[in-house]
């Protein structure tokens, strides 16, 4: 596996590819990236993983600076999940100005949910993507479903520029207790720890309730919201939305079969974690 950190050495590595299938990711990696990598080296190959803490995804008061960057551990992990090449640039090789142009996701979809709590986290999350794939010129890119919002804002951008990659979404991994994987999970204490499953299981509830016909949709996320609340839990959002363009479903579409997605942000402690589940 070779590890990459100019973009001069990256195009160069990949001239000529064609079927190239990249995973994105800002280090710091676990089981879940490992299994987007799995996805991507089972799409053909060569498989690249770049590994980049993205400050234009960060609001000022969050964890850019404390973010773990872990690039030795994240190699040893990567080549044997069938990694060829990892693309770990420096911050002034991606962005060697300050990035004026930017894209900006549509506030119907990027504005709501997480973009609501962390304003402009669409554009940062776009914008380093857009730049990625110029990079990498992926055929395949592998992301994660627990960032399910991330997800649709990224298909919308590849399907309206027109580009020619195909978006693969990966089942979120999961701790044997439920709780989804993720790099900040590595900021709770052991209670706390203990205490994060209940996201999952609230949106169990909560997906388990969405079709009854005794309950308002205002009911069931109410519901929810108050059983994290009284585990000590801040919610930003718990709600259940239309999976195709994450806006709430009429009654008649909730009650009629209308596919659906539970979406959860929540507080535990100094800890945001998010997940989803779809019903
Ligand atoms: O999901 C992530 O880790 C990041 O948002 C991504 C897609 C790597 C962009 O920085």
């Amino acid at each position: 596996m070779q590890v990459i950190h100019t973009l001069a050495e990256l195009r160069a590595a990949l001239a000529g590819q064609t079927r190239t299938a990249f995973v994105p990711t800002m280090g710091n990696l676990h089981e879940g990236h490992l299994a987007l990598v799995r996805e991507a080296a089972r799409r053909g190959g060569p498989v690249v993983a770049s590994v980049f803490v993205n400050r234009l995804q960060f609001l000022p008061h969050e964890d850019f600076d404390r973010y773990p960057r872990t690039l030795a551990r994240d190699c040893e992990l990567l080549a044997p999940a069938g990694c060829d090449l990892v693309f770990a640039p420096a911050e002034d090789e991606l962005y060697p100005e300050p990035q004026a142009y930017k894209v900006h996701p549509p506030a119907a979809l990027g504005d709501i949910l997480e973009g609501e709590f962390r304003p402009g986290f669409f554009t940062g999350v776009c914008t380093v993507v857009m730049k990625l794939f110029q990079c990498v010129q992926p055929a395949v890119a592998v992301f994660g479903q627990k960032d399910y919002q991330q997800l649709k804002v990224i298909q919308g951008m590849v399907r309206q520029f027109a580009m020619p990659i195909e978006i693969v979404p990966g089942a979120t991994v999961r701790a044997d207790d439920g709780l989804a994987l993720s790099s900040r999970n590595g900021y709770l204490s052991a209670a706390e720890r203990a205490e994060a499953p209940t996201l999952q299981q609230v949106l169990a509830r909560m997906a388990g309730h969405a079709r009854d016909p005794g309950c308002t949709l205002a009911d069931v996320e109410a519901r929810g919201a108050q059983v994290l609340r009284e585990r000590g839990w801040a919610p930003d959002y718990l709600t259940l939305r239309r999976r195709s363009d994450l806006l709430p479903p009429s009654d008649a579409q909730r009650l009629g079969g209308a596919p659906l997605v539970a979406l959860a942000a929540a507080k535990l402690g100094a800890t945001r974690l998010i997940d989803n589940l779809e019903c």
